[in-house]
């Protein structure tokens, strides 16, 4: 008896340990994973995903946004949870509007796309304070992400909250829900790093607290290289290729793959192209990756004052696949889709095992995946960035383009190049709708003392005063000047200095604005000097202090201050120097617009606006308010602030987000080539103009009449030049190679239905509603030029035109196939050819 009973209790200790610790590897649980693949429900599958965060768009537009990144061949759709949306005061839950996150898994569900929730809490992701509420960090005794007590019990309360949440709502896979993957924490490896002991333990901590919630879907820390089993550890840049996870029973993953960068005002907008972005990802798949997320798929807008930074743009369009405004990016989109697609036919073969690795020279290799029933896949790379290479694979030669990837999914023909974009590009427009906008304005007060006003010795710090209630703060104080005063007797005026932590300040004596500074993302910090006049008596300086966003990354950002913390000083006086810093200094949280709530159909109702031609222009702090109608139609809408300076808008009372068309952006734009190294500086667009001249207008916060628009003008503009512009395509090109690889005539040739080789076909597609009205270019031979600026070659053929006048013309879309037959015969034999068309959509 007895040793039956020791062998059971070791079998029993032996399963428990077996079930318990390799659960990941059994195939008992939904979402498994191993060296290979994640594998869900006994299905290895190479999981591509998108980046779509809910409360940077509408639930309105979330099943579009849904559906045309499922159409882009996404199976999983990738989001953090923004703490500080879902919790503004201790305790008090909203999960609402834009913050229903439940409602956008269960539509992502429905659209057919897994969800890896990225339960942070910590997300950074450019967001407000790195998605931590701000009351946080006046929780006494917290120190942020670190092995804190009460930051870990505010942690693990939040987190559990929502774990619990999804249980109960059935979203995991293991319930028959759709998500397969959570994240803890964010790129914690470089901070525990810094750290040193406190940081490690706190990496290990929340591991092992997340793991013990049980959602029974394995668990991610990104950029985490000591993550603890089972936790997975991926990898976050432009190019991952080179990543191998901690373990080598563990998946090979992406967690984030930008597509470009964020935009701040005062720098220029940064641009992927979608070679490159191809290319980076076709690599990380040859080199056994199973997981690639796209940060961002869907960019979208930092509405209200969700941006951090500080210096963030309201905008967050990220040079994603679909574009700020729910647009398809062309050709980004579907240059991805096709590469997409060429991927999942490979998939039977890199799943696997290791692949075959082959050396076609110094900068060519092939990798061969092959499957036990037979599946044969291959990728031919060319990492040379400057020349083409023709390379030798099993018994045929192949061209690829500098810094390009081939696709081979029967390790024969190439279905896909990263550098061949058989997908149609397509350029957008803005188009003003409706009528100018008829204005009314209201002064904001400048020195306003009022019950709300309170003084303190010297000067205070703005966030730990304001708690980022608003994004200003008033620092007011009075200076007396002696009448036997120099400069009052016609000598040189004193000098005001101040000296402010950040973001941005103006600066009033007796009411007037005599100057304005401001810093930069790269340098917060703000230095203000100037000459100023002074009368005889007391004298008001009244600093308005502006925060542009919260830091969201860096060693214990939370820390960091902003607003006037001196010292502040006048030069050039009979006395010398005189130190303002200490006296008493009047503060006022907030705008009196902001506490009239000027922004809101009640508030903006309870003040005296002036009208007609009293409507202040080119004056700093004044509130302007209109109403208009909905335009007709279903294009997405935006605001063209173009004349004016820096501020916040609302539309019916929602805020759209901070404008600041006035700071231009500074950096060097130049031509940037696919090939080669990408990094956020390497291709920039609108250097000397405004960082962000557009601003999203959702379409389901309008009303058909009467919506009411305000803004709120810092610096003085011209509000007549705002005006409200519909988005729309332009134009569509396409600029395709004969005898360029294109799936589909692959796909027909597999199938049989076709034995002889096919042409690529050329695609053109308008936005919905839209027709083609003319044809801007075509040239079948040697053009030159990209789409925009397409000009004709040596060689052209002379009815390049007429097949588009025949079958595009009044149509949405149309379809011609690039060979010279089509163009009335070949304009120059034995000369590689190429098709490059424009038309225009209306
Ligand atoms: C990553 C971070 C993201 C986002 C990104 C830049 O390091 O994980 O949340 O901030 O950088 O857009």
């Amino acid at each position: 008896m007895g040793w039956k009973h020791e062998m059971w209790d070791v079998i029993v200790v032996l399963l428990v340990v077996l079930l318990g610790a390799s659960w990941v590897s059994l195939g008992t649980a939904s979402v498994s994973y191993d060296k290979h693949s994640f594998i869900i429900n006994g299905q290895r599958k190479i999981l591509l995903s998108g980046s779509i965060h809910y409360p940077r768009s509408t639930p309105e537009m979330w099943p579009d946004l849904l559906k045309k990144a499922k159409e882009g061949g996404l199976d999983v759709v990738q989001t953090y949870v923004f703490w500080n949306g879902h919790e503004p005061q201790p305790g008090k839950y909203y999960f609402e509007g834009r913050y229903d996150l439940v409602k956008f898994i269960k539509l992502a569900q429905q659209a057919g796309l897994y969800v890896h929730l990225r339960v942070g809490p910590y997300a950074c992701a450019e967001w407000n304070f790195g998605g931590f509420p701000v009351w946080l960090k006046y929780v006494p005794g917290v120190s942020f992400r670190t092995d804190n007590g009460p930051f870990k019990a505010a942690m693990q309360k939040f987190t559990t909250m929502i774990v619990n949440m999804m249980k109960s709502q059935r979203l995991y896979e293991s319930q028959g829900g759709p998500i397969i993957l959570s994240q803890i924490e964010n790129e914690y490896g470089p901070m525990e790093y810094e750290l040193g002991a406190p940081g490690k333990s706190y990496a290990q901590w929340a591991a092992k607290m997340a793991v013990g919630l049980g959602t029974g879907v394995p668990w991610v820390m990104c950029k985490q290289d000591d993550a603890p089993d089972p936790v997975v550890n991926a990898c976050n840049g432009f190019y991952c290729d080179w990543f191998s996870p901690n373990k080598a029973y563990k998946p090979k993953m992406w967690t984030e793959a930008w597509t470009a960068w964020f935009t701040e005002f005062g720098g220029p907008v940064p641009y992927r192209p979608a070679e490159d972005l191809a290319y980076s990802v076709a690599k990380f798949i040859m080199k056994g990756g199973s997981f690639i997320n796209y940060y961002m798929f869907h960019g979208g807008t930092n509405f209200g004052r969700t941006a951090g930074g500080p210096f963030i743009a309201t905008s967050y369009d990220y040079d994603a696949p679909i574009d700020e405004f729910g647009l398809l990016r062309e050709p980004k989109w579907g240059h991805l889709r096709d590469l997409h697609r060429a991927i999942k036919l490979c998939e039977p073969a890199l799943v696997s095992g290791d692949p075959n690795v082959i050396s076609l020279g110094n900068y060519q290799e092939a990798r061969v995946f092959k499957s036990k029933s037979g599946a044969c896949a291959a990728f031919l790379a060319n990492n040379n960035q400057h020349s083409f290479a023709k390379v030798a694979f099993g018994n045929m030669h192949y061209n690829l383009p500098p810094w390009s990837i081939s696709i081979l999914p029967d390790c024969k023909n190439t279905v896909y190049n990263t550098a061949r974009v058989g997908a149609q590009s397509s350029r957008m427009k803005m188009t003003p709708v409706g009528r100018g906008f008829s204005w009314q304005s209201y002064n904001e007060e400048t020195s306003s003392y009022d019950d709300s006003t309170f003084t303190a010795t010297g000067l205070l710090e703005q966030i730990n005063t304001t708690r980022d209630a608003s994004d200003y703060l008033w620092y007011m104080t009075d200076v007396r000047i002696d009448s036997r005063e120099a400069f009052l007797k016609g000598g040189k005026w004193p000098w005001l200095t101040v000296y402010s932590a950040g973001h941005a300040l103006h600066v009033f004596i007796n009411g007037q604005l005599v100057g304005t500074s401001y810093g930069s993302l790269e340098n917060p910090k703000v230095t203000f000097s100037k000459a100023v006049y002074l009368r005889a008596g007391v004298n008001k300086i009244s600093l308005l202090s502006i925060a542009v966003g919260l830091p969201n990354v860096g060693p214990h950002f939370e820390t960091w201050n902003a607003g006037v913390l001196g010292p502040v000083s006048l030069t050039g006086l009979n006395e010398g120097k005189r130190d303002l810093t200490w006296q008493k200094w009047s503060y006022k949280i907030g705008l009196k617009g902001e506490v009239l709530s000027l922004h809101s159909l009640s508030g903006s109702s309870s003040v005296e606006w002036v009208q007609g031609s009293f409507v202040a222009q080119k004056q700093p702090l004044t509130w302007y308010k209109t109403t208009f109608d909905a335009p007709a139609g279903n294009e997405p809408l935006a605001l063209d602030m173009n004349t004016m300076g820096k501020g916040q808008i609302w539309i019916n009372g929602q805020s759209i987000g901070r404008y600041w068309p006035g700071y231009k952006a500074s950096g060097a734009c130049g031509a940037c080539n696919y090939a080669g190294w990408f990094d956020e500086k390497k291709c920039l667009s609108k250097c000397g103009e405004a960082s962000q001249r557009w601003y999203h207008v959702p379409r389901s916060w309008l009303r058909p009449t009467g919506n009411l628009l305000v803004a709120f003008e810092e610096w003085g503009g011209n509000p007549y030049g705002v005006s409200l512009v519909k988005r729309e395509v332009a134009s569509v090109c396409a600029d395709i190679y004969e005898w360029q690889p294109q799936l589909m005539n692959w796909e027909m040739q597999a199938s049989g239905k076709v034995t002889r080789p096919l042409r690529p076909k050329a695609h053109l597609s308008c936005g919905a509603g839209q027709k083609i009205t003319s044809i801007k270019f075509a040239s079948f031979g040697t053009p030159r030029g990209s789409c925009g600026s397409f000009s004709e070659g040596s060689c052209h053929a002379f009815h390049s035109y007429d097949i588009f006048q025949k079958y595009c013309i009044g149509w949405n879309s149309c379809t011609v196939p690039v060979t010279p037959e089509a163009f009335g015969g070949d304009p120059c034999p034995s000369v590689m050819k190429k098709l490059s068309v424009e038309v225009i959509c209306s």
